[in-house]
């Protein structure tokens, strides 16, 4: 039986939500995927300080459209007056919910003592998640991995943080299924999840870890009793995985994978869409890592690929749609990811958080 996902004063058509993912999960490929099913959207991590003092990439990563809605803007910072602070700002930007960052594994952000590196501080964490609750109220959430490390001081850490959410009435509490020291190595746990949620039934859990396809999420939803998936890199290039995984809910056989014209439709609606965003010019170095994404579901992919890589004006953009999806046929189904590290690699590298 299935449980319709509520997420404070959401209710959620089906119980999956795109991720944040630094790099990606901009308004562009937020619209994209909600007009081919997706119910709920989350922001990339933003910074707090360059939210409070307008720093560079403010307006790109606070862009909203009126078909962006619920949407989460998460917040990665480690002081609790400016997280406050940022909050109100997001509040008042229309984002529907806060979401806080207490996961991202990148050195430099955990240098810093954002992200994941309040999960070792559950006092700085719980002193942060305090002051937005009362800053703003609600609807926040928060994004955890399963701890630190496999210490039991980490597991301790990691529920200090839980259950300070629970008694400030947070609306959801996403967690990744690895250690911040994984980063994105080995497999995420999902017998964590599992077992966190029988604990913790009176918490909305979002399941996040390992999520490559539509029958990822099910088996996800099915195995764990997590209350929602946390779609990420399986959402990269694939907005129908949403439509998919309902079609697998209501007990339906998978669909067949977007046909060729399908696929063109979602990339010149992409484009367009991040056009809106950061012009012509830089709209072509953002659609390009995502075309490479889309090349997955290509039945000629490995060309699809090699070709996207080297787009770097809309000409050269124009000139890979003309060549590969000019003309209809059946897509590739998306079962896995093999160029995961790939993923988060180029994009941390730019200064990303995950
Ligand atoms: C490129 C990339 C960027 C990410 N950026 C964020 C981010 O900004 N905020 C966040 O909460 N998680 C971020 N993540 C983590 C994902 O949301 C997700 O929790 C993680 O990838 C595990 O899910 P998956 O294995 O199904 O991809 C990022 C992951 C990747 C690969």
């Amino acid at each position: 039986m299935r449980n319709h996902l509520k997420i404070g004063p959401f209710t959620l058509p089906i119980p999956a939500i795109e991720a944040g993912l630094a790099g990606y999960s901009d308004m562009a490929m937020r619209v994209t995927a909600r007009r081919r099913g997706c119910p709920y959207a989350v922001t990339e991590a933003l910074l707090d300080r360059v939210i409070i003092t307008g720093g560079r990439g403010r307006e790109k990563g606070l862009v909203l459209s009126d078909d962006d809605h619920p949407v989460a803007g998460q917040l990665l910072g480690s002081e609790a007056e400016e997280m406050a602070a940022a909050a109100k700002i997001l509040k008042e930007y229309g984002f529907d919910v806060v979401d806080l960052n207490f996961a991202c594994p990148v050195k430099k952000v955990m240098g810093r003592c954002r992200g994941g590196y309040l999960l070792s501080d559950p006092q700085q964490a719980i002193a942060i998640m305090r002051r937005v609750r009362d800053a703003i109220g609600g609807p926040l959430t928060l994004k955890l991995r399963r701890g630190l490390d496999d210490s039991m001081q980490a597991a301790e850490q990691f529920e200090q943080i839980f259950d300070e959410a629970e008694r400030l009435e947070f609306a959801a509490i996403a967690v990744h299924g690895r250690t911040v020291e994984q980063k994105y190595t080995g497999k995420a746990d999902w017998d964590f999840l599992r077992r966190l949620k029988a604990r913790k039934p009176n918490m909305t859990v979002l399941g996040s870890g390992d999520v490559f396809c539509a029958v990822d999420a099910l088996r996800m939803y099915e195995t764990t009793g997590v209350d929602g998936v946390w779609i990420a890199r399986g959402a990269i290039g694939n907005p129908w995985i949403f439509a998919e995984f309902e079609a697998l809910l209501n007990g339906q056989s998978l669909p067949p994978p977007p046909g060729i014209f399908a696929q063109r439709a979602a990339l010149l609606e992409h484009f367009q869409l991040a056009v809106d965003i950061y012009g012509d010019e830089l709209a072509s170095r953002q659609m390009r890592k995502m075309g490479i994404k889309y090349s997955r579901l290509h039945p000629d992919g490995a060309a699809v690929w090699r070709d996207f890589i080297a787009v770097k004006s809309q000409s050269d953009w124009d000139r890979v749609l003309a060549s590969y999806y000019a003309s209809d046929g059946p897509g590739r189904p998306q079962t896995s990811i093999s160029d995961a590290a790939d993923i988060y690699n180029s994009c941390s590298s730019a200064g990303a958080a995950a």
